[in-house]
């Protein structure tokens, strides 16, 4: 039996993270819970918002499946989403975003993967006022480098081959930031240089927002720097149905997080709005992290039978009429079945 550490989280966490894990106990996945606490709830019940002990049990464990935390904006504690992927070194953010059965969109057909880097950037934490108390002038440095460069664009690339992609789309503002973007657009082309068989492009990022609009089955695999990366997947999300339905794995040499691309959706918390498929499709990725590939084929098929054939079953975000429980219960039934 496999431990993992589970971290329901903050705003919605709770309700989707029970679905989630009743999905893949009802699927006979061999795993074991570990339940740990983070975010804005672990700080109002302890005053810290990561916990000595949720690291300590990520350490032992290695292995984590996470719902969103909150984040302050302005003012308040450091993102803890940023922190753990900094702490465990998870340099590899990768953020599926793949058409669906029975999902209204104006896009079709659209199955992309995004590369993102996830520890450097301008979400480093470089942050400081220019001018002290007066608070008038703020400054913001991003940092890439060669060694967390080559990480993510190796691991696109080598994903691409693995999986028999075509092309990787590296995406920068090199034009304007010659130095930071300047450098991961030089360590990807140097990087194209071994993968013969694999098409090499590199895109504006602004340039790439208007293409993934207009025609994103042009794209296949993205690899880009942290925060445009941040952005054009959650663009991704919402050409396939939204951020409901789009998973993500952080992950590094020695350990992984598996995470939904959203946040905490307070707008929808404790209503059973909430779509559990995003963290699902990321705990898929983690089976087959674990090489449980037979039962994450099990659990996907089960999914796409409930968005075919049951569909009044579904959150209200993808155009049914049930709720998260209506759902994963749905799900459930197939798998035991
Ligand atoms: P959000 O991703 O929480 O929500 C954006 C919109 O998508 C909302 O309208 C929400 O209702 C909807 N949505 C999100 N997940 C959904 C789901 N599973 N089913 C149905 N609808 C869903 O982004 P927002 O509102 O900007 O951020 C809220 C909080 O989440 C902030 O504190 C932010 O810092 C945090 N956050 C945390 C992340 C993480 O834990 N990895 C990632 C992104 C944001
Ligand atoms: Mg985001």
């Amino acid at each position: 039996m496999k431990n993992i550490v589970l971290i329901p989280g903050d705003g919605i966490g709770k309700e989707i993270t029970k679905a989630v894990t009743d999905i893949l106990d009802a699927s006979g996945a061999n795993l074991h819970w570990i339940e740990c606490k983070a975010g804005e709830s672990a700080y109002k019940e302890t005053g810290n918002p990561l916990p000595e002990e949720t690291i300590e049990a990520i350490k032992k464990h290695r292995i984590v499946l996470k719902g969103p935390l909150t984040t302050p904006v302005g003012a308040g504690f450091r993102s803890i989403n940023v922190a753990l992927r900094q702490k465990f070194n998870l340099y590899s953010n990768i953020r599926p975003a793949k058409s669906l059965p029975n999902i209204e969109s104006p896009f079709r057909a659209v199955d992309i993967v995004l590369f993102r880097e996830n520890t450097q950037g301008l979400y480093f934490g470089k942050e400081h006022w220019v001018d002290g108390d007066t608070k008038n002038h703020a400054e913001s440095i991003a940092v890439v480098t060669r060694d967390a460069s080559e990480k993510i664009i190796t691991a696109a690339f080598e994903y691409a081959k693995k999986n028999k992609r075509k092309k990787v789309t590296l995406v920068h503002k090199a034009n304007i930031l010659k130095l930071t973007t300047g450098l991961f657009l030089d360590i990807g082309k140097e990087i194209a240089e071994n993968y013969p068989e694999i098409e090499f492009q590199d895109l504006i990022v602004d340039n790439m927002a208007m293409q993934m609009v207009l025609r994103p089955q042009q794209f296949d695999v993205i690899v880009t720097t942290n925060l445009f990366g941040d952005i054009l997947s959650d663009l991704a999300s919402g050409l396939v149905g939204g951020l409901g339905v789009t998973g993500a794995a952080n992950i590094g040499d020695d350990a992984a997080m598996f995470e939904a691309v959203h946040g905490s959706a307070p707008d929808i918390a404790g209503k059973g709005l909430a779509n559990p498929t995003a963290l699902l499709f990321s705990a898929l990725m983690m089976l087959e992290y674990l090489n449980q590939y037979r039962t994450a084929e099990k659990i996907r098929s089960a999914v796409y039978t409930v968005l075919q054939d049951h569909k009044e079953d579904c959150t209200k975000d993808i155009g049914g009429q049930g709720t998260t429980e209506s759902y994963s219960e749905a799900i459930c039934k197939l798998l035991i079945n």
